[in-house]
């Protein structure tokens, strides 16, 4: 039941992303955004997209109400800044990216370096932009996004996840990097589902206790897919993490223990979803989706 939840978002949220950044005829620097454009469209899940509608949807008293779609976009911008970062010599030194040639093979190191910034500058201007959402709303997102993207969330996780290739962590440093280099913006978004759909402080208390489960989870089957996974469906070069030195869920412990791990999360998971109200069907397909996805 979630697949057609997620591509219909896939869908509305390409189509944002896509007016938002506009014409790069129109733009200044037409290759700078190209290059934008190339690393925020034509792939990618959108799962965190998925998430922010998944979780307004639930806790709304009218869904139909709901302008989710621009921090939807936000949320995925972000996010594809992240990835092209990832991706760079001085990071990961990836190759391949959702199928396709990463941005900095794609165009040039210094381009993509750009394009990551003014992604993530984008990201903050559209919330702020939004004539939808109220002026309360809008300040609770930009400070999350904020907060999620940067030393405390994002940034910092992926300064310890660097750090663990010369000095591998354990498995509480391990959880702690994965929490903030993916779990940070998973929670983002969840709670800005939960912002928009104006949820009390408790729910969003709620909310933000089943996202650190998702995060993790979606983290661990991450470093699953990097062991076990089909480059052809997954869109990025295999066996990255071990070739690079990385400590992972899967190398510190084993495929099996990751399971089981995974097991554990979605059992807690379920148990902060028992303490919303309302059909939350869709956050447990959701979940459910996230630890079987094979991309
Ligand atoms: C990949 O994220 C990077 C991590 C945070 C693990 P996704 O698996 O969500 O990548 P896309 O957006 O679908 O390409
Ligand atoms: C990156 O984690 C998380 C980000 C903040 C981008 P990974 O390095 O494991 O992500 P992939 O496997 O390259 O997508
Ligand atoms: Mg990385
Ligand atoms: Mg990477
Ligand atoms: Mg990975």
């Amino acid at each position: 039941m979630f697949k057609p939840f997620l591509e219909e978002t896939a869908k509305i949220v390409e189509a944002e992303i896509d007016r938002l950044l506009g014409d790069p005829a129109q733009h200044a620097a037409p290759r700078l955004a190209e290059a934008m454009r190339y690393a925020a469209l034509g792939g990618g899940k959108r799962l965190r997209a998925a998430l922010v509608r998944a979780v307004a949807q639930t806790l709304a008293a009218d869904p139909k109400a709901l302008s989710w779609e621009t921090t939807a976009a936000s949320a995925e911008v972000l996010h594809a800044y992240s990835l092209i970062h990832d991706d760079l010599p001085a990071m990961d030194d990836a190759s391949l990216r959702r199928g396709r040639p990463t941005c900095h093979l794609a165009f040039d190191q210094a381009t993509a370096i750009l394009a990551g910034d003014a992604l993530q500058a984008a990201a903050f201007g559209w919330i702020a932009g939004d004539p939808y959402l109220s002026a309360e709303a809008k300040v609770a997102l930009v400070a999350g996004l904020a907060q999620a993207a940067g030393l405390a969330g994002m940034c910092g996780g992926q300064m310890l996840d660097l750090e663990g290739e010369q000095t591998p962590p354990d498995l509480a440093g391990l959880e702690r990097m994965e929490q903030l280099k993916t779990g940070a913006m998973i929670a983002f978004s969840a709670d800005a589902g939960a912002v928009i759909a104006g949820a009390s402080p408790e729910l969003r208390e709620h909310v933000a206790g089943w996202a650190r489960c998702l995060g993790l989870a979606f983290q661990i089957t991450d470093d699953l897919l990097d062991v076990e996974g089909d480059k052809a469906l997954t869109g990025k070069d295999a066996g990255l993490d071990a070739a690079r030195g990385k400590t992972t869920f899967v190398s510190l412990t084993s495929a099996e223990a990751a399971r089981e791990r995974l097991e554990a999360l979605g059992e807690a998971a379920r148990a902060h979803l028992d303490s919303l109200p309302g059909d939350v069907t869709l956050l447990h397909a959701l979940f459910h989706h996230v630890v079987t996805r094979d991309r």
